[in-house]
């Protein structure tokens, strides 16, 4: 089977860069991180998933790639699918900024023990977001992807090499913060002054979410489907930190809603992740009010984009068919004479692409579901946004050429995963298609999204 795979001597230096790469990082002082930067969900920083990064940032360490030993391996391609890096908050969440910082300045009730922080969020806080930032892309987001390129070939350097720049397709969502996440990607892969850039809008893969009706209009629509979400938003654990953040404000417990309360817990996250700023909001909660925060959000991804409702995962058919064809194709054997494989294919969306896919490879699903009363025994799930789906989140697929015929195996965020059920971190690549034997023979978009006559959308697998 190895027979099939790129000449001999480019596997040899491939697997030879391997073993030489070693893991040496810089030991830049670490800056100041507020307590809670761990906890904000979609809205958490990659730092805070390999906080190694905050002393130096093109830190790589490469025995997170796990072949065994003694079969001689070395990658052959990388499918990676990119989440977009730090990005302005979304229109919604600006407007909200704005009613909560006009709240906190004119509708104080009841004297406070006035702290410095308290004294900041109140006069120098500078409310300096606007509506045209909508959810676009900050300098901080492009670095993110450019650094995440530049670790990405020290780790693969026979694959995303210069050399290879024109034989690895790009593609991404048609929204500019992924666009832009696309280019500065490239843009860390080569070091000319003039980056060639060339990538291909495609929203069929990278946002199928919104072209499955079955699950814009049984879930995304659906309030009944997000109930839990809705409910814990007002229940108990919630209510507590609201009237705890009302009270330190000094504001009634009713004019600070449950949206406005999000907003400033945000407000820290976006001042970090946006300025590498301290923020005096981050005074305003403490880890146990984080916690319930940050539960909030899983519960929100758990339920609208994940193992909530089977059809989430299945609306991201056509992007694992699509993934798996692109494994299928740079593992096929083949002669020395023919073109060597395509090295690597950067596919640029959302958290929303990934969660959906995640949850259909069958990750980071606890035996409970997360629910809105059970806050309390589920300090130990596996599903964690803040740890899954960061800014710049990335899951590659990684084929290696081995003796015994190809492997795979899964990084998230640049760690080894495991595909459930299978004991080994790089399997045979025939063994993981046999996991998802029945995907691969089905997980038809239009027959999981469109339903057939006469019946619902199908969501038995
Ligand atoms: C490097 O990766 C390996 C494998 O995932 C892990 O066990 C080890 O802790 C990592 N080293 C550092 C310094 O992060
Ligand atoms: C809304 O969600 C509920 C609970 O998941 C489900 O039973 C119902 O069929 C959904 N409604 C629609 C219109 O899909």
């Amino acid at each position: 089977m190895s027979s099939g795979f790129p000449p001999r001597n480019s596997l040899l230096v491939a697997a030879l860069s391997l073993v030489l790469t070693r893991f040496s990082c810089g030991s830049q002082p670490v800056p100041d991180v507020p307590h809670i930067a761990a906890y904000f969900g979609t809205k958490t920083r990659y730092e805070e998933v390999n906080p190694h990064l905050l002393r130096d940032v093109l830190c790589v360490n490469s025995s997170v790639l796990k072949p065994p030993p003694s079969e001689r391996c070395s990658p052959v391609h990388i499918t990676a699918v990119i989440r977009h890096g730090s990005r302005f908050p979304t229109v919604q969440n600006i407007r909200r900024i704005h009613r909560l910082s006009q709240l906190v300045r004119t509708g104080r009730d009841t004297e406070t023990t006035e702290t410095t922080w308290l004294t900041d969020i109140r006069s120098r806080w500078e409310n300096w977001y606007t509506e045209d930032m909508d959810g676009q892309l900050v300098m901080k987001g492009r670095e993110d992807l450019r650094n995440l390129a530049r670790r990405l070939s020290a780790l693969f350097p026979a694959l995303l090499s210069e050399e290879n720049v024109r034989r690895i397709s790009v593609r991404s969502s048609s929204k500019h913060r992924c666009v832009s996440s696309a280019e500065a990607f490239q843009e860390g892969l080569q070091r000319r002054s003039e980056v060639q850039y060339s990538h291909r809008v495609d929203d069929e893969l990278m946002r199928f979410f919104e072209r499955c009706r079955g699950y814009v209009e049984g879930v995304e629509k659906n309030r009944t489907a997000l109930l839990e979400v809705e409910r814990f938003k007002h229940g108990e654990e919630m209510e507590a930190v609201r009237k705890r953040v009302a009270d330190t404000l000094g504001l009634h417990h009713h004019s600070l809603t449950a949206d406005l309360l999000e907003a400033a817990f945000f407000l820290c996250s976006y001042e970090l992740s946006i300025k590498s700023l301290h923020s005096p909001w981050c005074y305003l909660f403490d880890e146990d009010a984080a916690k319930v925060l940050q539960y909030q959000s899983d519960l929100k991804q758990y339920w609208k984009r994940s193992h909530g409702h089977m059809i989430s995962g299945l609306s991201s058919c056509p992007l694992f068919h699509h993934v798996f064809r692109t494994l299928d194709k740079a593992g096929r054997p083949r002669r020395s004479t023919e073109a060597p494989p395509e090295p690597a294919s950067i596919l640029v969306g959302h958290a929303e692409t990934l969660l959906p896919l995640l949850s259909l490879l069958g990750l980071f699903k606890d035996e409970t579901p997360p629910t809105a009363s059970n806050y309390h025994t589920q300090h130990g799930r596996s599903f964690r946004s803040s740890l899954i789906v960061p800014y710049a989140a990335n899951l590659i697929f990684v084929l290696y050429d081995c003796q015994r015929g190809p492997r795979l195996q899964l990084l998230l965020n640049e760690a080894p995963v495991r595909f459930p059920g299978l004991e080994e971190d790089a399997p045979l690549y025939r063994d993981v298609r046999a996991t998802y034997r029945h995907l691969l023979d089905g997980c038809d978009f239009h027959r999981e999204c469109e339903g057939r006559p006469g019946r619902g959308p199908n969501t038995e697998l």
